[in-house]
Order: structure tokens, then sequence, then C-alpha cells
């Protein structure tokens, strides 16, 4: 079942965007992420700084990051191929700009985190993860039901809440790199999400028997999320991915369940002076817990 919009003045890219705005805009980013990315320590980005619990809970987050983004790049550059009129298709270009730097940011999480590539996928297709979704997503052409069902539903319902709740968790746990990736990715993700609602809204206005059509795409995409939250399958995953905080071998070995205290301080990422205090002050504390002869505090 196919939409279109017959009066293309109802859509407008809601950022205004020209190519000159966009790659200023984008080097301004890039600038913004290479600025905190050089502010994180050489062995939080070498994940010397998470348990190993952790690695080995977050690989399943880590294949649902990436391979959600490697989805995006295809399914929005069919969007871009098939656009029904121009300033769709420009949105279209810029967010395919955006989804391939996301893309890399997380293939260098996979490599930096030395996970071997043969792990990734198995991950991805594992049960209760967004790969049923996505797969679909892939299989359309269409250009509005591509962008209702992605930018719309998936990235307008679970994105950017998502995404603030991995960067504070990933960065509560040591892994400093991914708070910062979840942090510059939602960033671009605000303005797919606003560029989809601005084409529902001119669909709806424009026939509003579009809405029947726009509500069963976003019940069939909520049916392929289902099976993200059934039935506790994922439950005893994610209760371990929460209690992988790294906890001190000794500690561990006298019973005591206390975290490391240097994980427990890990700064936040920033080039303030406070936070520059706040990170010398944490490596110090890693430093002596470690001195501890607790080198499995990782
Ligand atoms: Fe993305
Ligand atoms: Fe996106």
């Amino acid at each position: 079942m196919q939409i279109t919009l017959n009066d293309l003045s109802r859509f407008k890219d809601p950022a205004s965007l020209t190519w000159e705005r966009y790659v200023a805009l984008q080097a301004r980013e890039r600038e913004r992420y290479l600025a905190e990315r050089a502010t994180i320590p050489a062995e939080a980005m070498a994940y010397q700084t998470v348990s190993r619990r952790y690695l080995e809970r977050a690989v399943d987050q880590f294949a649902n990051n990436y391979y959600s983004e490697l989805s995006a790049t295809h399914y929005i550059a069919t969007a871009a191929a098939n656009a029904p009129f121009d300033e769709l298709k420009k949105c279209c270009l810029f967010q395919l700009a955006d989804e391939q730097r996301h893309l890399e940011m997380d293939r260098e999480v996979f490599e930096r985190a030395g996970i071997p590539e043969r792990n990734w996928l198995p991950a991805w297709e594992a049960p209760g993860t967004t790969c049923r979704f996505f797969r679909h997503v892939l299989e359309l052409d269409d250009t509005i039901e591509i962008l209702v069902k992605a930018n719309f539903v998936a990235e307008g319902a679970a994105g950017p809440g998502t995404f603030a709740v991995l960067a504070d968790g990933a960065e509560a746990r040591g892994d400093v790199f991914s708070a910062v990736n979840h942090r510059a990715r939602v960033r671009d993700e605000t303005r797919h999400i606003s560029f989809a609602r601005a084409l529902v809204r001119a669909l709806i206005e424009d026939d509003p028997s579009n809405l029947d059509v726009i509500q069963r795409w976003q019940d069939e995409s909520l049916q392929l999320f289902v099976e993200v939250a059934r039935s506790g399958e994922r439950r005893e995953w994610w209760e371990g991915f929460l209690a992988s905080t790294a906890t001190c071998a000794r500690d561990k070995s006298a019973g005591i369940r206390r975290e490391c205290p240097a994980p427990a301080e890990r700064p936040r990422v920033g080039t303030s002076p406070g936070r520059r205090r706040a990170r010398r002050r944490y490596a110090r504390r890693a430093r002596s817990c470690h001195r501890r002869g607790t080198p499995s505090c990782r």
C-alpha cells in the first residue's frame, strides 16, 4: 500500500538545510566529536577499563548499534534513490552521510574492544534483537513507507531516549568511547526524526485518510519490535549487563560485593579544568586499586 503527497509544498525540511549548511554543520559536529574523543584516556580507548563481564555482555549491544546503522545506510540510500520529490531526497541524502559516520563509529568500537568479526553477526541474529525489524525495512523500496517505519516509528519511538540511557550506562561501566559515540549519534538522529514527523504531518494534512495507512505501518513496525521485549528472553542477559560494573578480585574472593573505587568514580568526558582534575583523580585511584594486587579489576 503506497501513499503519495499530492501538494509537495506541504513538506519543508524542518532544519532548512542546504548543502552548504549541512557541510558546515557536519564540520562543526566532527570537530566537537574529535575534541571529546581526544579526552578519552588511552586505556579506555583500548577497553582496558571495563570488566571482562561487561565486554561479554556488551557484544549484543554493540551488534545492535552496528547493524542498525549498517541497515540505515542501506535503507536510506534506497529511500533517496526512490524519493518522489527533491526536498525529500535531499533530507535522505544528508541522513545517508550521517548514518555512514555512525556506522564507522560502531565498527571502531567492535575493533577496539577486540571482538572477532565472526561473532558480530550471530549476536545481531540472536533472539530478542532489533534484527527482525531492520530486515523488514531493508526489503522495502517505497520511500514514504521506509521513512514512516524507520525514522518516524523506530527512531522516533526508540531512538533518542534509548541512546541517552545507553550512553550513561556505558559510561558507568567504563566504556567512555561508546558513551561519546552515542551522544554524538543522537544529535543527528533527532534531525532524522524531525523530517519524518514533518512528512507525516504533511501527508495527513494532504489527505486525512493517509492516517490509516500510517497507523498500519506503525502497528507492523511495533509488532516486529515486540520480540525485543517479549517474555523475558533477554532478562538474564540484561541483568548480567547491569551487574557488569567492575569488582576488585580481592573483594570478590573475600565475598565483599563492592565496586572497584575507580570505575565507580569514572569521570565524564570533557575538556574543562574540573573534568581534567576528575580524570587525574580517577587515574590515581585506578592505579592504587590495581596496586592492591587486583589486576582483575577489569
Ligand atoms: Fe544512525
Ligand atoms: Fe538515523
